[in-house]
């Protein structure tokens, strides 16, 4: 999909694929990433929904440079990442970052929660009078307070150790976070406070949003557009609550079936989906395998079709 003036990010036809099988003479490549296009514009939350494997940390490690593309192309404001010059590069570190899963495993636990918020400022050459400014403002913007700077990561809950990843990620005021999974190790209540403070800080700083999770009710939530992915591949992007509405892939359609939005309790996750019901064909739709409705022609490989402000990859919509 093409963005406009107002696009920050945008990713064209992009692959990643690692070496399964080195036989005598033949190189056999499983594709992480497939041919993947998709934008995020300014101020925009864009949810990246998927299953376990599918690919979708992959895409935000390869959005920051934090591994190598194969194929296609990355634009950060209009230019391509792979020729920054030195300077660009470093400028390209401070305007994104990233907020992972677990922040018991993302933030240093021998370090005070100073320290792991001033260390980006260090990194950027900030004189000490602006960095202790700083990291206490930027606490405060992550719905925390000062008392909490002298503390060490095991002295807090989940959420707010989730809520010093983030603080430690908008330090550096960036333009574009990856979130990967950011709620998926916290209680649902607490899910939903950190929902919040994303959307808050979207809104109150102007920064743009790369939102992953496996739970597409979470991601209903608070992106306007959705890209769902299925191994490696775009199964259908667009505008979020079309997609959650109205769902045009046999995936996508599945994936909301399975996820009841006003009984979170029974949410199932979406590896209950179905069964494999027929052998997967190389070179055909990914999903022909588990396609309730695949028929003959997705044997071969579907390309996207725009319907509705959207684009759906299936040969059956
Ligand atoms: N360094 C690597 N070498 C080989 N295969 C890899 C490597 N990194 C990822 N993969 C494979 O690429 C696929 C996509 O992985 P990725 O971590 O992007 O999935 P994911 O959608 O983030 O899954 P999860 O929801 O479990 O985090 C997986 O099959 C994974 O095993
Ligand atoms: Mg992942």
């Amino acid at each position: 999909m093409e963005g406009s003036s107002k696009t920050l990010l945008q990713v064209k036809n992009l692959s990643k694929k690692y070496l399964i099988k080195k036989q005598l003479l033949k190189k056999e490549f499983f594709y992480a990433v497939d041919n993947v296009s998709f934008y995020i514009n300014q101020n925009e939350t864009v949810g990246l929904v998927g299953e376990s494997g599918s690919g979708k940390s992959t895409i935000g490690k390869l959005i920051l440079k934090l591994i190598k593309k194969d194929e296609g192309e990355i634009l950060f404001k209009g230019k391509d990442i792979y020729s920054f010059s030195r300077k660009e590069e470093k400028i390209f570190r401070k305007e994104t970052s990233i907020v992972f899963q677990d922040p018991r495993t993302s933030l240093n636990p021998r370090m005070k929660i100073f320290q792991i918020l001033e260390e980006p400022l260090i990194v950027h050459g900030f004189p000490k009078k602006e960095r202790i400014k700083k990291v206490k403002k930027t606490i405060v913007d992550a719905g925390l307070d000062e008392t909490f700077l002298d503390r060490y990561p095991s002295e807090l809950s989940g959420g707010q150790r989730q809520r010093v990843a983030i603080a430690r990620a908008i330090i550096l005021e960036p333009d574009l976070i990856v979130a990967d999974e950011p709620t998926s190790a916290l209680d649902v209540s607490v899910q939903l406070q950190i929902i919040n403070l994303i959307n808050r800080l979207k809104t109150e700083k102007n920064i743009s949003f790369l939102f992953i999770s496996h739970d597409l009710n979470v991601v209903g939530l608070l992106s306007e557009r959705i890209v769902v992915l299925y191994k490696g591949k775009i199964m259908e992007q667009g505008d979020g609550k079309k997609i959650i509405k109205n769902p045009l892939h046999p995936y996508t359609k599945l994936l909301i079936e399975s996820l009841p939005p006003d009984h979170p309790s029974k949410r199932k996750d979406l590896e209950h989906i179905p069964e494999t019901f027929r052998e997967e064909i190389p070179g055909g739709c990914k999903f022909y395998s588990r396609c309730p409705i695949a028929q003959e022609i997705c044997k071969k490989e579907p390309s996207y079709k725009k319907i509705d402000n959207r684009e759906v990859y299936c040969h059956l919509v």
